[in-house]
């Protein structure tokens, strides 16, 4: 692990991440005292420092629940710009001269993927990535082969230990506790495997479209947007063996040997979807078979986990906005015919967070007859839970790497996924506020269909 970092550097200063997330985590991290760091934003918009602290006031007001009076000044004070081309070697001298004495700095590539490798070739060659760190954002790469590209370029300036992959379900609260629940317990251990575990459905459902983001959209479809990586991340959690210790490369291993024991997919194991009205979206071909809807069926070939079928579906356009995992046990003996007597553990991971045992007590009456009821072992709001970036910014400034993504677990994802992107089968219309195309009903009919949250 490195020293804590002492300077901030994010490229894409005047862009779309840095007024959503960047600047509200920063404020938020000056709050809480993570960070007391200069930070320097570079971009090529011509502008001014000031008109980048206007902007900064723009985005907390906006994203990051108001003008903190004292974090905000304080952000003020350490922000600084450098307005430049990032092909410029000047842009580096500059900000070589204005790391001045940092000795480990963090490099932030707020900028679309087409830019690293001239920016991290920039911070090679002026020496700004000496000792440094380097953070990003998924999608890492848009299939296998430009994944390991993009590793090559990072690698020409920062070994592994260095770069920080930034998927920010990782830094979720709801997601962690899925290790925690599953390792932290001994009831659970004893059961959680094929012998009792029916099937798991992962459903990711969002109420609205591709939100002004269609230009993106249609270069990513929702497999690369969240299969290949934020729905993978949770099958790895609730598939993994005990990490033996929370050492950063102990979590990781498990997690990419997940990775490794799921076939890749094949078309026969997918249902792509469109929403109706897609192809008007702003930035969209009018022709686009883009999915805006995945529903994925796959297998965790595991001493642990082989026959069980595990499914994922996500989509743009759906009935609601939930995260939500449903993990079915088996029948037990003795259950009558047509009624469903199974156990299940429900955990949603958002917006809201809850965790829930599903089982049956005798309903009240005359009557031997069983009745559904959900013990609830958590529930809270998400504004009680730390927000995923600030918690990993702090991680990658404090050196520690245990939730970010490894070179070969992207790698795994995406040998996973790789055969079926693009157009591997047509896509089918649905209209939006629906759950998806009829087809991916299939998909899920032998396990007694999709649980469709409520
Ligand atoms: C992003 C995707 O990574 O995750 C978006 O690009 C998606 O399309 C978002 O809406 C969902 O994140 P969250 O935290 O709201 O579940």
């Amino acid at each position: 692990m490195l020293a804590t970092s002492d300077a901030f550097v994010f490229f894409g200063a005047t862009g779309d991440l840095a007024h959503k997330k960047i600047f509200p985590t920063l404020q938020s991290m000056v709050k809480h005292g993570t960070l007391n760091v200069p930070v320097i934003g570079v971009a090529k918009s011509g502008w001014t420092l000031d008109q980048l602290k206007d902007r900064a006031k723009d985005s907390v007001t906006q994203y990051g629940g108001g003008v903190d009076p004292d974090a905000f000044p304080k952000l003020l004070e350490e922000l600084s710009y450098i307005d430049g081309d990032y092909s410029d070697d000047k842009t580096y001298a500059a900000l070589r001269a204005r790391l001045g004495e940092a000795k480990s700095p963090t490099h932030y590539l707020a900028i679309p993927p087409s830019m690293f490798p001239v920016v991290v070739k920039g911070l090679e060659s002026s020496g700004c990535s000496k000792n440094a760190r380097v953070i990003l954002e998924k999608p890492f790469g848009r299939d296998l082969l430009s994944a390991r590209k993009l590793n090559e370029t990072l690698h020409l300036a920062f070994p592994e230990e260095n770069i920080y992959r930034i998927d920010h379900y990782l830094g979720k609260e709801a997601v962690e506790n899925l290790l925690i629940f599953r390792f932290a317990n001994s009831f659970l251990e004893p059961i959680w495997n094929r012998n009792y575990v029916h099937s798991v459905q992962i459903t990711m459902a969002e109420n609205f479209g591709v939100a002004g983001r269609g230009k993106f959209y249609e270069e990513a479809g929702a497999i690369r947007d969240v299969v290949q990586n934020h729905l993978l991340q949770v099958i790895s959690f609730l598939a993994m063996e005990p990490p033996t210790t929370m050492y950063v490369d102990s979590l990781r291993d498990e997690q990419v040997k997940v990775f490794r024991t799921i076939p890749p997919l094949s078309p026969a194991n997918i249902v792509r979807g469109q929403f109706e009205g897609y192809r008007n979206e702003p930035g969209v071909a009018p022709r686009s078979d883009v999915e805006t809807f995945a529903a994925v069926r796959l297998e965790v070939d595991s001493w642990r986990w082989a026959g069980v079928p595990f499914l994922i579906r996500a989509g743009k356009c759906m009935p609601i906005t939930v995260t939500e995992v449903f993990v079915k046990l088996r029948k037990p003996p003795l259950a009558r015919a047509g009624v469903d007597t199974r156990n299940y553990f429900r955990f949603r991971l958002g917006p809201d967070i809850e965790l829930s045992i599903g089982g049956r007590v005798k309903r009240p009456g005359p009557l031997m007859l069983p009745m559904p009821v959900e013990l609830s072992a958590v529930k809270y709001t998400s504004s009680d839970e730390m927000d995923a970036y600030e918690r990993l910014l702090t991680d990658a400034m404090k050196g520690d790497q245990l939730l970010f993504v490894r070179q070969d677990a992207v790698e795994a994802a995406w040998a996973i996924v790789d055969p079926i992107l693009g157009d591997c089968c047509p896509t089918e219309t649905y209209k939006p506020g629906t759950w998806g195309p009829s087809d991916s009903r299939e998909l899920a009919a032998d396990i007694g269909g999709w649980h469709d949250p409520q």
